[in-house]
């Protein structure tokens, strides 16, 4: 079900931008035109602050949205070869003469690194982009990282849009300035936090996402209301299912998620603390995605289920959780389809110690010592930084058989 309200109304933006020399306006009121259907979540950074608007077919709207916030009169635009294929080009249609030129690349996770980056930002510099210019990063996370660190480094620095196409990239990493690419020590160990201008979550551009990357992409959606909204995890148990067929659920369900990152990342911008609840289940999964070879044997989303389970069980075993929610919360990610168990990784299983060795490649370790998210129940996450290795283990032994 589509639903589309076609009734116009005039809306305030927050853009507040004081120190910028591509500020239209000082004040937080540039207008715009928008259908009621469209949400607008301001992320607040003070001179770094930027709207992530949120809506069914804005990939049409686009020019119009970046021109009420943005002076830039050429932009570049970063995707991949599917994206491409299927939505670019209605982007390029909406920019019209301000598009400069396209950088089209392969997909995959292996795209995210130094082979890739240097290449994109000559390509970048060719097509004459410069400082108060515009890169638009058109993709799923790994166009979204890549194209925000390039546009982090170009110039020292030039503006960029995310437009997510991927419901994980839409709740997730378009938002809050994560950027960088992978190298062969582990994921996302080269970057830059660096926010976007303005984030264009499209959801009309879901429909054609397969359903395994939706279903993957849902796991994100369920940790905000795991991590931090036992109402909204509540409401997700009544509703996932519209939110998988679409309409206003999913809207709902977006926006929702991305109001509980722009909270956290307003809070803590740089992972100094609390942006490292946005973790749930990624000590685990980043591990268990790194044994699978970051391959399709096991999606981001996917790894992310794994763990999240994982989390809520060992809360539950070290006693900070009970049995009863860390029940309730893997009864749910298992009713939407998302594995739950090491088992369920296709192929050979990890041992305990392979799990550990590449745990203690996590960004969250500080002098050998693993940082955990771990939970005293739906909606109540907090970070553990002495975590009984000794029981780590026991669990793992008991998980990874
Ligand atoms: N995806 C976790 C973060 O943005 O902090």
């Amino acid at each position: 079900m589509r639903c589309r309200n076609t009734c116009k109304i005039r809306v305030l933006c927050s853009v507040d931008r004081v120190n910028d020399a591509i500020l239209l306006d000082a004040e937080p009121k540039v207008q715009e035109t928008i259908d009621t259907n469209v949400r607008i979540v301001p992320v607040g950074l003070g001179a770094r602050s930027y709207d992530i608007v949120i809506g069914d077919g804005l990939l049409r709207q686009s020019r119009n949205l970046i021109s009420t916030r943005h002076s830039a009169h050429r932009c570049a635009i970063v995707t991949d070869a599917n994206v491409a294929g299927l939505h670019l080009e209605s982007l390029k249609q909406s920019l019209g003469d301000i598009c400069a030129g396209v950088v089209t690349l392969d997909p995959g996770e292996g795209t995210k690194s130094f082979y890739e980056l240097g290449p994109l930002c000559e390509r970048l510099l060719e097509l004459g982009i410069e400082r108060g210019d515009l890169v638009i990063a058109f993709g799923g996370g790994v166009i979204g990282d890549l194209g925000g660190f390039a546009a982090s480094i170009l110039r020292r620095g030039v503006n960029y849009v995310q437009v997510p196409t991927t419901l994980l990239s839409q709740v997730d990493s378009s938002v809050g300035g994560k950027t960088g690419i992978n190298t062969p020590q582990g994921k996302n160990l080269i970057g830059a936090f660096y926010q976007p201008r303005l984030v264009i979550a499209d959801t009309e551009l879901l429909e054609t996402l397969p359903e395994r990357q939706f279903r993957a992409g849902y796991a994100e959606v369920a940790k905000y209301g795991l991590l931090g909204d036992a109402d909204f995890f509540g409401w997700l148990e009544q509703n996932w299912r519209n939110v998988f067929t679409g309409g206003p659920e999913r809207i709902h369900a977006i926006e929702m998620s991305c109001r509980a990152k722009a909270a956290i990342v307003q809070a803590d911008e740089r992972e100094e603390g609390r942006r490292a609840l946005l973790n749930l289940g990624h000590t685990f999964g980043h591990a268990l995605e790194a044994f699978a070879g970051y391959s399709d044997r096991l999606l981001h989303g996917e790894a992310i289920s794994i763990g999240m389970t994982m989390a809520f069980e060992f809360s539950n075993e070290l006693g900070l959780c009970s049995g009863q929610d860390s029940q309730r919360a893997v009864r749910h990610l298992e009713a939407c389809g998302l594995p739950t168990r090491v088992e369920q990784i296709p192929g050979d299983t990890p041992t305990p110690d392979q799990l550990l060795k590449l745990m203690a490649q996590d960004k969250k370790v500080r002098s050998g010592v693993l940082t955990f998210i771990l939970v005293r129940g739906i909606g109540e996450a907090f970070i553990e930084g002495g975590v009984d290795m000794s029981k780590l283990q026991d669990f793992l032994t008991r998980k990874c058989n």
